[in-house]
This record gives structure tokens, sequence and C-alpha cells, in this order.
């Protein structure tokens, strides 16, 4: 395989000549090749393992469709770079643009690594192509996943030369790209392209940090025995990569300003509790957005009937329309609460499974969407069974339903044990159904507890993990929504015009990147 250059060399002994004309995917020079603009433009690349609306398993992908987004809407010129998944379709394969590609360094490896490009949006997403480590069928859960983000991390890092692009900040998200901080410390003084870019390390979930036995670190990671010390990678005598991603990066968030404090704890830190403490000055949380454009109920082709906090009619009809496609019996009056979630412990569900009986005293219905623990799936089959006509349990993963049940359903129930961040609840509130959770991170910064004096509020909430305690906000609510209208009304459409845009967010990430490049 030939570069435009002419040879195959890796970027750290040349940086590959773009096509005559074009510079940088652009028409104009690099303002910092030359030197004459004296603009603070600002160049991002975002590293992500998965990103809407190409491939999706949870809310870091849709972080990463609306963040870039909202950057590039504020003047900035983003690059959202992922891997080329097999799971993603032809829909967006025919759109992509083949650019180059190369062999990069991966300890004793010299994989294949091919850049396709797609525009979207004003972003610019840039796709890594190898198909031994991404043509399979699910995007995580393979045997070897610790060697295949490191592939792609190292590839995020080492295509910027090919690329001949110069990155203010990279920012990255998660375990899967803990590893890009590092190899920048590495290879920015190889990667002319990288000589002054700064990392962003965002925690969207400190459960899943990315450990692995001490051997990696040379055989699968390719680095040396000085990264294996207590401030970098080394834990309990394995490697933690998120560890190292903390420790390495220029700046570290998370999405909300309660998980910051949480993560303080034990309890929510899984063991990186010192960690933190170690780079709290270093630490923000900031809330997730959600794409206002996407989430509109006046706009969502996937309900029946479309609505707004202005004209409220259409939720009767999605109201009908769910408890016709979901088994419910129609009626107009049980107010539906609704449970959409993996169903796994950390999102409450044994809190769930221990109160259904109370609830479904209560004069409800209820829904659960999601697949999960087979404990929870069960037990949500016993109650369909228990409570037929009142009791929908659909344990499978349906775009199309939870579409109608954001618009349909009355309230949204989120227990959740830790939340970094949660977007649902945020959806939930956007679509006029009353959100229902433990105050626990995003959830806690996001829904504003009903005030009966003042009508203030977006939603209902609890502090303990303890089934009284949510089990008497639930029925708080409905007898609020029972007993209530006016008040019910008014407190939809506080929750539906609550801001959630991506824009006060994005304007704080700027904040960062603004800190660490110094511009
Ligand atoms: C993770 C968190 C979730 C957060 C999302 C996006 O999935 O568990 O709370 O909303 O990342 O940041």
């Amino acid at each position: 395989m030939t570069t435009p250059g002419g040879t195959l060399s890796p970027p750290r002994y040349a940086v590959t000549v773009p096509p005559s004309g074009r510079h940088n995917g652009r028409d104009t020079p690099h303002p910092r090749s030359r030197g004459w603009l004296p603009l603070p433009l600002n160049f991002d690349l975002f590293a992500t393992s998965e990103c809407a609306p190409f491939i999706k398993t949870g809310g870091l992908a849709d972080v990463a469709g609306a963040l870039p987004k909202a950057l590039a809407g504020n003047g900035h010129d983003v690059r959202v770079i992922l891997p080329l998944y097999e799971g993603i379709g032809e829909e967006w394969r025919s759109q992509m643009t083949y650019l180059q590609c190369f062999h990069i360094t991966l300890a004793w490896r010299s994989p294949y690594c091919g850049i396709f490009e797609l525009k979207r949006d004003g972003v610019t997403y840039w796709f890594v192509d190898n198909e031994y480590y991404f043509k399979r069928s699910n995007i995580y859960g393979h045997y070897d996943d610790g060697e295949r983000f490191a592939y792609f991390s190292r590839a995020v890092v080492e295509s910027m030369g090919w690329l001949n692009w110069h990155p203010d900040v990279l920012h990255c998200n998660d375990w899967q790209t803990a590893l890009v901080p590092i190899y920048l410390l590495e290879e920015r003084h190889r990667i002319p392209q990288l000589c002054d870019t700064k990392s962003v390390f965002t925690i969207h979930n400190i459960e899943y940090q990315g450990r692995y036995g001490s051997q990696t670190l040379k055989d699968v990671f390719g680095l040396n025995d000085g990264y294996f010390n207590e401030h970098m990678l080394a834990y309990h005598g394995d490697v933690n990569l998120m560890k190292g991603a903390i420790y390495a990066a220029d700046y570290v968030t998370t999405v909300s300003p309660t998980y910051a404090d949480e993560l303080q704890y034990s309890f929510y830190a899984h063991g990186l509790e010192g960690v933190i403490a170690d780079n709290r000055h270093k630490l923000r949380g900031i809330l997730n957005g959600i794409d206002t454009e996407v989430y509109d109920p006046w706009r969502d082709k996937g309900l029946t009937k479309f609505f707004s906090a202005r004209q409220m009619a259409g939720k009767k009809n999605c109201k009908a329309a769910l408890q016709q496609m979901s088994g419910l019996r129609e009626n107009p009056d049980a107010p539906i609460i609704a449970c959409v979630s993996r169903l796994v412990r950390h999102k409450g569900f044994d809190l769930v499974t221990a109160a259904i009986h109370e609830i479904m005293g209560m004069d409800v219905q209820m829904i659960v969407l999601g697949t999960g623990d087979w404990n929870y799936e069960e037990a949500f089959r016993q109650a369909q069974n228990q409570y037929p006509g009142r009791f929908a349990a659909h344990m499978m993963y349906s775009p199309n339903l939870s579409t109608a049940i954001y618009g349909g359903a009355d309230l949204f129930l989120m227990p959740s044990i830790s939340e970094p961040c949660g977007l649902s609840q945020m959806i939930a509130m956007r679509y006029g159904t009353i959100p229902v959770v433990r105050e626990t991170g995003g959830l806690r910064d996001s829904v504003v507890p009903y005030n009966k004096f003042t009508g203030e509020g977006t939603g209902f909430s609890f502090a303990n993990i303890n089934v009284q305690e949510m089990t008497g906000v639930l029925s708080e609510a409905v007898n609020l929504y029972h007993n209530e209208p006016k008040a019910w009304k008014a407190l939809q459409k506080n929750a539906m015009t609550a801001d959630f845009s991506w824009e006060k967010s994005a304007k704080a990430y700027e904040e960062i990147y603004g800190w660490v490049t110094g511009k």
C-alpha cells in the first residue's frame, strides 16, 4: 500500500502530504502550518467507541452524536473518530469516502488501518477500518476487547500524522479510549501534528475500567515498565486503563456534577476513589444534554400524534396507542408507570421487583421495556400473568416501543442505585412523562422535585435505596395525577419546557478546552 507521498512509512518519520489543493480536509491551509491566521480557531478530535446514529449500545453514543454537533455549531472544527464496526449499515457506508490506509504499531504487531470519512451536520466522522478487530457481530464482549480498543486508541493517535490533522484537544471517553491520553504522551514528540495537543478524558461510567493482567502492558498495549506505576496504570498488580487515563489526561470530566462528587466514595467509584481524590483538581462534572431536535414530541415521527407543552391533546392519543400496542387495557384514566432500561442491578431493579405488588395495588398500569438479568425478566413476566391488561412486560430492545412509551406513558420510573447522568429521564420530561427517580448522579441534577406548595418542580424523587421511600413518592405522584389534574398539567409543562439542550453543556466543555489549551 502506498501513501500519497509514495512510500509506506510510519507517520513518526514522514507526514503525509495531502492531495494537492486540499489541506486537512479544508480548502485553506492549516492556520498553524503558516502562522498567519490569528483567529482562536478550535480543532477538536472526539474519540469514541460508539456514536449515534451510526452505532449505539448506550448513552455514550448519544453524547458522541450530540456534543460534537453542538460544538461545531459554536464554530469548532470537530472530527469524531470511531471504529468501523460490522454493525454500521450500508446506508452509512454508502455515504463514506475512503481517505487512506497505513499500518500502525501495537506492541510487536503492525495492524492495518483504513480511514473512511463521512460528513454530517457540520461534523466530520472518521471511521477506523480493520476487519480483524471490528467485523464481529457485537461491538463489545469479545475475549480480546483490550487489544481491540488498544488498537483503536493507537489508530486514533497515529492517524493524526497520516491525515495531517492538528487537533487542539483530543477528547476521549470511557475505558475503550482510555489509552489515548497515554499514547499521546508517548507519541507527541514523534508526531508533529500532536506536539501541543491536550487531552480531555470523560468518565461516562466508572464501573467499567478496562482491567487486565500486568503481562498485557508490553505484549498488548506496547508500553514500557515506566507506565506501570502507582500514578499511572498499575492497580493491585494489574493494568487499569481508566486509572491511567485519569492520571495522564490534562483534564477529566464526568457526566454530572453530583456524580463527580459521588466518585469520592468507594460505593460509587468502584475502587478508584483514591485516584479521583488525587486528581480532584482537574475533575469537573458537566451534565449531558439531549438532542432536542431528535427528541421532540412536536416532530417525532415515531408518535401517533404530535404534541407540545402548549398543545397537549396529542398525548392522549399516544397513550391510547401505547395501550393498544403493548397489551394494556385501553383506559385513559389509569396512569401508566413505565421503565425503559437495561434490566440490571445498578438501575435499581431490586427495588422495582420488590415493589411490584404494592405498585399494582395502586390504581395504575405498568409497562417495562428492556432486556437484562434473567431474574428481573422473570419477575416481570410473572407480573404480566398476574395482572393481565394492567402490567405489560416487553423483555426486548425496541426503539419503536420506547418512543411510544416516552410519548404515551404518564410516569417514568428510574430508581437507579447509581446513574452517572442518565438520558431517559430527560427524554421522558421532554415528552411530558413525569420522572420518578432516586437522587443520585445526573438524576439528582436533572429532576427538580415537585413542591406541592409552590408548584415548582419537574418530577418526583427520593433519597435512599429503600422500597418504602420509592413507593411513597410513587403514590404521591399517582395521587396528584388522579386528584389534581390542574397541578399535574402544570407539572408536565414544567418538565417539557426545562432546558436540556446541549448548548449549556457545550459551553462548559468549551471552557475546559480553553483552560487546557490556553486559548
Ligand atoms: C453511561 C452512563 C449514563 C450516561 C451515559 C452518557 O451510559 O451510565 O448515566 O447518561 O453514559 O454519558
